[in-house]
């Protein structure tokens, strides 16, 4: 385990969000192995280096016309052999992308230049650690405006685009904007607004165009709902005083308001410091659901109920005094003594201050989407990715779309190893 004396209030976010995830995704023997033997960098998870722009992809079947478009993803892909490598978290951030016109398609990757990337080319192999093995970079490669942190910002988490921007997220740090040929502009702080953190999981409303967004901080209030406009300025800060600091990954909103989880995943710098977990399950606590008007008045409702663990929500809509929130559900915050995940339904009363919380489906599942067009309104489908039979561990080998109206379900297999 790092040893944590001297860590920065940016490291302790970014440990805290990382081991959490780490801890609840992944079995320890899939932590953090630095060789060959680790399954995160092997076959389809092997690292890909070549940076290529492919003109005109080769088209099997036909393209409708109908479809034109942009298709970003980012991911971890480490450019030079790890030290210490724990998936996903480690690994540098890698944006593919497929656009779709005109019956064509065209391909590009770009790595993100990252600071701590650039320190790492200077010295021509990578001069930082991992998640669970972080070590303060050599500062002859680090130059006065680079990543010093002994965890680098990797930008592998998450992409977005909103305002004509394309920003690689990374839970705990600043964005990287990217050009819309996937070359990395620089670290983006919404015009000065922010000099801290930023959720990987901003939600974008398709019907005002804001985007709304969120970070947790180690100090009072600890949680700050940050609401940008159409434009790409942030407009509001609603500040969310939750008394403590607790992990949060993932949000929701409807047309009106923004919900947050607060599941009982609470840190402590000072105990950190001192060599104590920093990061603990505290179910007496229970879960908090706070929830805030996206316009900032009202102040924040709080609905008490039992512990339970979230990483990622599917989506939200509200209706006559009520919020319904789609999300998938862990028994606890290490999933390996707990209920795995799998997709729940949460109704809030809001005249009542109260929730209802149903299972929709018994399979294990993860990473839960709503398309884009419907979120924060009512959707007819979801989609999960879930467990199917053999999977290798970190991965899910079929999807299940849900049809919310009838409660029917498909699932749809991609193959073995697939
Ligand atoms: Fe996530």
């Amino acid at each position: 385990m790092p040893e944590r004396k001297d860590l920065s209030r940016r490291d302790l976010l970014l440990l805290a969000g990382h081991i959490g995830m780490a801890g609840a995704l992944l079995p320890a023997s899939a932590a953090a192995t630095p060789d060959k033997a680790n399954p995160f960098l092997q076959h389809g998870f092997a690292p890909v280096l070549d940076e290529l722009a492919v003109a005109e992809l080769t088209v099997r079947g036909e393209l409708p016309r109908q479809i034109a478009g942009n298709y970003l993803r980012n991911g971890a892909n480490p450019a030079y052999p790890p030290i210490s490598y724990t998936y996903p978290f480690d690994g540098d951030g890698m944006v593919h992308g497929v656009t779709v016109e005109n019956g064509k398609a065209s391909y590009r990757n770009r790595f993100v230049l990252t600071a701590g990337l650039r320190a790492d080319r200077r010295a021509g192999r990578t001069i930082y650690g991992g998640l669970l093995n972080p070590i303060v970079p050599d500062p002859r490669f680090v130059p006065p405006d680079g990543d010093p942190s002994r965890f680098k910002n990797v930008a592998n988490t998450n992409v977005v685009r909103h305002a004509g921007r394309i920003l690689a997220l990374h839970e705990g740090s600043l964005p990287y904007e990217l050009s819309p040929t996937l070359e990395t502009r620089g670290l983006y702080d919404f015009g000065g607004k922010i000099d801290d953190a930023m959720t990987a999981h901003p939600k974008i409303d398709p019907v005002s165009g804001e985007m709304l967004m969120f970070r947790y901080w180690l100090r009072p209030p600890f949680l700050t709902l940050r609401v940008v406009d159409a434009s790409g300025t942030i407009v509001r800060d609603v500040p969310v005083d939750t008394g403590l600091p607790y992990m949060v990954h993932d949000f929701s909103f409807t047309a009106s308001h923004v919900v947050f989880f607060l599941c009982p995943v609470v840190f402590d710098a000072e105990g950190a410091r001192q060599g104590k977990p920093f990061l603990s399950w505290q179910p007496e606590r229970g879960t908090r659901i706070a929830v805030l008007r996206r316009d900032g008045t009202g102040g924040v409702q709080w609905i008490a109920d039992d512990a339970f663990f979230v990483y990622h929500f599917m989506n939200a809509h509200e209706s006559d005094g009520r919020i319904t929130i789609d999300y998938v559900q862990h028994g606890a915050f290490f999933t390996a003594r707990a209920a795995p995940p799998t997709l729940w339904r949460a109704v809030l009363d809001l005249k009542a201050g109260a929730v209802k919380r149903t299972r929709l489906d018994e399979r294990i599942g993860e990473f839960p989407r709503v398309e884009p067009a419907r979120a924060g309104a009512a959707n007819r489908y979801g989609w999960l990715p879930v467990k199917a039979h053999d999977d290798a561990v970190g991965t899910f080998g079929a999807i299940a779309r849900y049809d919310l109206s009838t409660g029917r379900s498909a699932v749809h297999v991609f193959g073995r190893g697939r």
